[in-house]
């Protein structure tokens, strides 16, 4: 854990109206559940601007609900002072990881993105998949990863 400092958080999809704000709000959940929400900010952002200021996609509100988790986080697009905001970037799948490595200002703010899916440990999946088009079952899909892939990654951080 860093001394006097937050961690700085920021899940990135295409849209930012499913994936990064479930994982937002999965990990927020983990640290509020740890008592350590003073020592996180978390974040989410998408790399397409075309959902900016909605809510989460209502199918995800619903399945994120039902879980327990509350997705309030209004939809924006990734900005290049991100980097400069940001300890930690983490994205969904493939195209948000090369996406995000095109707008790094440096390379040094290039080695702050990681794939969410390099944190799971018991699903052999490389990337989180887009439920947009998918029926009720990919949600649940995608809220089993992020519980899983969000513990693995705070233990990193908290360690
Ligand atoms: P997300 O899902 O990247 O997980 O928020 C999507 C949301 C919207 C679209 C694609 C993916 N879209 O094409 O509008």
């Amino acid at each position: 854990m860093k001394i006097n400092d937050k961690h700085k958080i920021l899940f990135v999809c295409l849209g930012n109206i499913c994936r990064s704000p479930a994982a937002q709000g999965v990990f927020q959940s983990i640290v509020d559940s740890e008592g350590a929400a003073a020592g996180f900010e978390v974040d989410s952002a998408g790399t397409y601007s075309g959902h900016q200021g909605q809510l989460p996609d209502r199918r995800m509100r619903e399945a994120a609900a039902r879980r327990g988790y509350m997705l309030t986080h209004k939809a924006r697009p990734v900005e290049m002072t991100d980097f400069l905001d940001s300890d930690v970037i983490v994205a969904m799948d493939d195209a948000n990881y090369e996406d995000l490595m095109h707008l790094a200002p440096s390379v040094e703010d290039s080695r702050k993105v990681v794939k969410m899916a390099d944190y799971l440990t018991t699903h052999s999946i490389s990337y989180i998949p887009d439920p947009y088009y998918m029926g009720a079952e990919g949600f649940e899909l995608v809220l089993d990863l992020l519980e899983e892939a969000c513990r693995n990654l705070y233990n990193s951080l908290s360690e």
